[in-house]
């Protein structure tokens, strides 16, 4: 019995002693019932590993709440009074893989009374104790004393409260108001005087879609790393399912490919494509309702379309940690796209419309059966199915081009090489076709049509590259065909000149295309643009487009047609084949063209 006494005191003691340990010297905070700390943390590269720090800071016994930013790279930690120690913290970060240390601040105190050199160490001392306060130094003649200390630890209160005990009176200097109103306000501002809605309101809506942003993103990197991703690949399919679920396809797509990344991660993870595909669609859906949500709030107090967008897509954006994307959108009214974005783009796009239709054509009806009326049963029964399935032009450029066998003929865009295999027919064995695209996945398409077609006795090359900059020879070809692509290429006049370079004296180009038939205003233009989709996203007008042609040294433009579109094919042009590949312009925007879109055929001579 006394053994057993003996052994429960010591026992009693033992863990009072580690107590006093752990809530003595090492203890932060002993004021209060719970304590913040800011801790500086290096290495964040992405927002997963905020979110890996975040978790390792969770698990610290006596933690209650871990806000990493990655912006700012720190960590604010609330965590019970004397429960916690700095360095179990420090530690719970190293072990994530990043290194923490305090991060400090500073206050200058303005401090009344301190009139004599002697005063100094005095208040310098007061400020010292201060649990947090790391260094002090302090000025007679300005009548200050300045504090550095752990952030998020140490509040003014007490470092006042402290200098009035050693005799002073202490305040915090009034910091004159900074010039520069923060993005986010001004934005709030201006909308909240467009359309009448309290800023304070239009503030909180934006913050609770952050929040929910910033939720399900967490979850899908909690999600993604506790299945062994690494925080790149996690980062990349969380955006991208996000970036999904609020149209931006092109973000989506730039930073991880579904189709394509799916089946790497579960080749790198072992994670299984279905869980791998069926999280990203829930990722995707959770944030669309976020977006769409806001999207309600935001049409009911009556925004336009774009401020619509631009306000909850910055929300989302900003949850997910894609802070400068946010502002930026929300700053600009439409998003523009860069030459090189526009390339990848493009290139993407058809490549997927290329992996996806070669086999059982067009999905839309009507595009269908537009580009079938573009040629005639004797030409079809020319070319493959592959060719015919994947053809996206807007017209027939052989029959204008007026090809004599023996003729060298480039086709610019030449998709899956429909126009290429139809030339090669006109140009006979001693002539010769060569085909460029962008799209890689269009140029392995265009080489199974050729030997699907049985031309073996015809010179066809096919080239990946892009027409505004070219790796073939000056002056070689006697003909340069396009049919339904330069629309899509950002530097038209780069294009044209690259046509005018390669082709020989008395060259010419036979080239189908689309136009607006007037001068669009330069608002719907730009939102036009801001998807760069179908035919109405890179369009100019005709007498533009024309000057560009002549610009690039053609003479003798001659056309041949022009096509108005109808509405239905305007629609399908503009939209096909679904959203799926690229955004669709806004309907309001399509209608508001509807009669002004030209497909337009035409001719010309390098003289
Ligand atoms: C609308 S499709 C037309 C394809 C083909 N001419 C036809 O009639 O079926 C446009 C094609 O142009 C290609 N393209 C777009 N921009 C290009 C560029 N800068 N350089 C080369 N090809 C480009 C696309 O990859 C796509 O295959």
């Amino acid at each position: 019995m006394r053994t057993f006494r003996v052994f429960v005191v010591s026992l009693i003691v033992l863990f009072a002693v580690s107590w006093i340990t752990i809530s003595g010297n090492n203890a932060i905070g002993e004021e209060k019932e719970s304590e913040k700390i800011t801790l500086k943390v290096e290495g964040m590269k992405v927002s997963c590993c905020a979110e890996k720090v975040q978790s390792a800071l969770q698990k610290v016994p006596g933690v209650k709440t871990a806000e990493v930013s990655l912006e700012r790279k720190e960590a604010v930690v609330e965590f019970e009074k004397g429960k916690v120690t700095l360095a179990q913290l420090i530690e719970a970060v190293k072990e994530a893989g990043y290194q923490a240390s305090v991060a400090l601040e500073k206050t200058v105190l303005k401090i009344e009374g301190m009139v004599t050199p002697c005063c100094v160490p005095r208040v310098q001392e007061a400020l010292l104790k201060v649990n947090g306060v790391t260094k002090t130094s302090a000025c007679i003649k300005r009548g200050i004393a300045e504090v550095e200390m752990e952030a998020g630890r140490v509040t003014i209160e007490q470092l006042i409260k402290a200098v009035e005990k050693a005799g002073f009176k202490a305040f915090v200097e009034e910091k004159k108001e900074s010039k520069s109103v923060p993005q986010l306000e001004s934005k709030f501002k201006e909308l909240g005087m467009i359309y009448n809605i309290v800023e304070k309101e239009l503030g909180e809506e934006w913050n609770s879609v952050k929040e929910a942003a910033k939720k399900i993103y967490g979850a899908c990197c909690k999600w993604s790393l506790s299945r062994g991703m690494d925080i790149k690949d996690a980062e990349a399919y969380c955006k991208s399912a996000m970036f999904s679920g609020i149209n931006e396809k092109f973000l989506a797509e730039k930073i991880f490919c579904p189709k394509v990344g799916i089946s790497k991660l579960n080749e790198k993870y072992k994670i299984p494509e279905k869980d791998l595909s069926k999280h990203w669609d829930f990722v995707k859906k959770e944030t669309k309702k976020s977006y769409e949500v806001c999207c309600k709030w935001a049409q009911s107090r009556n925004m336009k379309v774009e401020d619509v967008e631009s306000y909850c897509k910055s929300a989302i954006l900003s949850g997910m940690g894609e802070t400068a994307l946010a502002e930026k959108i929300l700053k600009e009214e439409v998003r523009k796209f860069t030459d090189d974005e526009i390339k990848e783009l493009t290139k993407n796009r058809y490549g997927r419309f290329a992996d996806k239709y070669a086999e059982v054509g067009n999905p839309c009806p009507i595009r269908k059966k537009q580009v079938g009326s573009l040629y005639n049963q004797e030409e079809i029964s020319l070319v493959s199915k592959t060719a015919l399935n994947l053809a996206l032009g807007c017209g027939n450029p052989v029959r204008f081009a007026n090809l004599k066998p023996g003729e060298v003929v480039v086709d610019f865009g030449c998709g899956a090489g429909i126009d290429v295999i139809l030339a090669a027919h006109k140009v006979g064995p001693s002539g010769k076709v060569i085909g460029v695209d962008i799209a890689p996945q269009m140029i392995e398409k265009a080489k199974q049509a050729v030997v699907e077609t049985g031309l073996k006795d015809r010179r066809i090359e096919f080239y990946v590259g892009n027409i505004e900059k070219l790796q073939l020879t000056d002056s070689f070809a006697d003909v340069v065909l396009s049919n339904c692509v330069i629309v899509l290429v950002p530097n038209k006049y780069s294009a044209y000149k690259e046509a005018f370079r390669i082709l020989k004296t008395d060259g010419r180009i036979a080239i189908s295309d689309i136009v607006f038939s007037e001068k669009i205003c330069p608002k719907r233009k730009a939102r036009f643009e801001s998807v760069w989709s179908g035919v109405v996203g890179g369009a100019v007008n005709e007498k533009d487009y024309l000057e560009i042609v002549k610009r690039a040294g053609f003479e003798k433009i001659e056309i041949i047609k022009r096509h108005f579109l109808t509405p239905e094919e305007l629609i399908a042009m503009s939209t096909c084949p679904g959203t799926e590949l690229a955004p669709a312009p806004d309907e309001k925007d399509i209608e508001a063209v509807q009669g002004k879109v030209v497909s337009i055929k035409f001719t010309a001579i390098k003289p």
